[in-house]
């Protein structure tokens, strides 16, 4: 019998990559999301390039009755829980939304869960979680202490699965610390679709690109970095929806709680990142230099030797294929979904 995995937030961005690899996988998947930052076109996507189907729920990780009906019906195994709010503008100015919605939600879902025996969670926490330890490598034990309430539901939801594991040891989780994902599926068919104007650097090349917004503003060139940009570690959303399948196959075997960096550990600047976008799609980027964004560091990246030892995985693909198949989804889907 094929494992069967629910997926919360399956339809967003990161979701719909991992669950495309997790049908390759022979993993059967049920999608639980209620689409308040995605789209239903993206099940439409899934099965065009899986060829299989997806169970898919409209619902609220809130929503006990939905919960318990799925698990009742669909006999899961496993979770992998994307399911969550992420700007973190909107969390400062909306901190209760996001505490009830990241946290509280996350709360309900594993009571649910353990009621229904099911023990086994992914769970995608961040890299904000670190805040500013004053270097700019972080591994596993940096000290964690995040700036913003985002980063703070993150690191509350990392402790609510530790301090239930602690309590109760036939958990199976793993927390995993993306640093930053962007990217798309190499078709073009699936990819980020903010909605509005984005926040994130990648969406918003791309849509420089593509001509839908006419410059980019690149938040300072003064940090203490060869260019005076931020660097970032830029990890390809394949690699990381990789990464998810090998954390699952690990927690089939042992019972360890994982803390996992999943990022390249190769930080790149804003201005290598336009050059590398105006080769792959060979459109020039309008840019402006403009003061530096509140909260942003110079440059932070991961360490992810522990990633790879206890996964087995290494993030494959670098800047280059990162904004060609960023740029073949912005090509092919304008408008988004
Ligand atoms: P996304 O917004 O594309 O996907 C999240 C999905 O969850 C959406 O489809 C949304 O409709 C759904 N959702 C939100 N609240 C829900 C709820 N209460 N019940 C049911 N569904 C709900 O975001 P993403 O980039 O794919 O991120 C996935 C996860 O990874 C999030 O938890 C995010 O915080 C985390 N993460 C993202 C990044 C990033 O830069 N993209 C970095 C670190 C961590
Ligand atoms: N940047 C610009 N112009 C823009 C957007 C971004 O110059 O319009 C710069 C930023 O100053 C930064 C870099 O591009 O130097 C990357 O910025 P992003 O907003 O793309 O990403 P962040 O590193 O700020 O944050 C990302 C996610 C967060 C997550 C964090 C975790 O957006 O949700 O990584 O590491 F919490």
């Amino acid at each position: 019998m094929n494992k069967k995995v629910l997926v919360t937030g399956g339809t967003g961005y990161i979701g719909s990559h991992t669950v495309v690899q997790l049908l390759a996988a022979n993993y059967s998947v049920v999608i639980l999301d209620n689409l308040c930052n995605s789209s239903r076109e993206v099940l439409n996507r899934i099965e065009l390039l899986s060829g299989k189907k997806v169970d898919f729920v409209e619902g609220d990780i809130r929503n006990r009755d939905v919960l318990q009906t799925t698990f009742q019906l669909h006999g899961i195994d496993s979770v992998i829980h994307f399911a969550g709010l992420k700007a973190v503008g909107e969390s400062q100015t909306q901190p209760l939304m996001y505490y009830d919605n990241n946290v509280n939600g996350s709360v309900i879902l594993l009571e649910e869960m353990a009621k229904a025996n099911i023990k086994t969670i992914v769970f995608s926490s961040s890299a904000t979680v670190y805040g500013d330890p004053g270097y700019s490598q972080y591994k596993e034990d940096t000290p964690v202490a995040p700036i913003n309430v985002y980063g703070r539901t993150k690191l509350m939801v990392e402790d609510i699965i530790k301090d239930l594991k602690n309590s109760d040891a036939s958990w199976r989780a793993a927390l995993l610390r993306y640093f930053n994902p962007v990217g798309a599926h190499a078709s073009g068919q699936m990819g980020e679709n903010p909605s509005g104007i984005p926040n994130n650097l990648m969406p918003f090349v791309a849509q420089v690109a593509v001509g839908k917004r006419e410059k980019l503003s690149v938040y300072g060139n003064d940090y203490n970095t060869p260019d005076g940009t931020g660097k970032r570690d830029y990890i390809h959303v394949e690699d990381l929806a990789a990464g998810h399948l090998a954390a699952l196959k690990v927690l089939e075997n042992q019972s360890e709680l994982l803390t996992l960096n999943l990022g390249t550990g190769k930080p790149n600047s804003v201005l290598e990142m336009i050059h590398a976008f105006e080769k792959a799609s060979g459109k020039k980027i309008n840019y402006e230099i403009v003061a530096r964004r509140s909260g942003d560091l110079a440059e932070y990246y991961a360490d992810p030797t522990l990633a790879e030892k206890v996964l087995g995985w290494q993030a494959q693909l670098g800047i280059d294929r990162m904004c060609e198949d960023t740029w073949r989804w912005q090509m092919n889907n304008p408008n988004g979904y």
